[in-house]
């Protein structure tokens, strides 16, 4: 079983949302359904060479048989992309979105798609090039700085119900701000803990079970009081000094 794992935090190693999809990934080493021959390789998107997708359809032309016209590493990515059984994304929630790389890398998969489109229900679908990639899962691990969800992940959830319908596990983890707050190690921890049990009990048919998604979205504390700690506990200002990022 190959876990392609894609970092798109420019935090690198330090990113808190990587933290969670270690946890993750620990708990599908231990899975019944999973654990045989578990091979997991990471990228950090940052460290990749990825050019801007030029819009020229030269991908969708018949000669080019899905190809794109910019040489970098994309080519690469993309191989590893469709050959992978379990595709996780861990990200920051920057401005309501994607970060930029993440972003990137969605507009350059465009060579995954075809050029024909049909309707399904009230929707306009472009066509999936390679079967494989309609029936997969796909886990997306992210932290974001605010209280809550709501009026936060909104946009990455549209987009992500537009381009994998039902086939996009979510585990949205708000106040990140605490995994660099020792004095709220035992709440993390017990957070990652949930997540190795929920990465324990993943089904490849039934994504993470209902029980798991629950406890994951709840918030580390009352969403008054951690703003307010937000706002005026002056270390976790001081911890955006930016050297200490890499
Ligand atoms: C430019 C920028 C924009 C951000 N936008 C949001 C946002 O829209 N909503 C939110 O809750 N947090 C936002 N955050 C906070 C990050 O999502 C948060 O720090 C996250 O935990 C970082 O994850 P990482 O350690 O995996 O990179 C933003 C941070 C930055 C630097």
């Amino acid at each position: 079983m190959h876990i392609l794992l894609l970092n798109s935090s420019i935090k690198k190693k330090k990113s808190r949302s990587l933290t969670i999809a270690h946890s993750f990934i620990e708990g599908l080493k231990v899975n019944e359904e999973i654990k045989e021959q578990i091979e997991v390789e990471e990228v950090c998107l940052y460290e990749k060479n990825i050019k801007e997708c030029l819009c020229c359809y030269y991908c969708w032309r018949e000669d080019s048989e899905g190809n794109c016209i910019q040489k970098d590493d994309m080519s690469e990515l993309l191989m590893k992309y469709i050959s992978y059984d379990i595709v996780i994304w861990s990200f920051p929630l920057l401005f309501y979105g994607f970060p930029a790389v993440m972003k990137k890398f969605i507009e350059r998969s465009l060579p995954l798609y075809t050029s024909h489109k049909y309707v399904e229900g009230n929707e306009y679908i472009q066509a999936r090039r390679y079967t494989k990639l309609v029936d997969r899962r796909e886990l997306f691990i992210s932290t974001c700085g605010l209280p809550v969800r709501n009026n936060n992940y909104e946009p990455v959830d549209e987009m992500l119900r537009l381009m994998f319908h039902d086939k996009a596990e979510r585990i949205y983890c708000t106040q990140g701000t605490l995994f660099e707050e020792k004095r709220f190690d035992k709440i993390v921890n017990r957070y990652l803990l949930a997540v190795k049990e929920a990465g324990r009990y993943y089904s490849l048919e039934d994504g993470i079970l209902p029980k798991y998604k629950d406890r994951l979205s709840q918030p580390f504390l009352p969403e008054e009081l951690y703003a307010d700690a937000a706002n005026h506990n002056k270390t976790w200002l001081n911890r955006q000094n930016v050297n200490s990022l890499n």
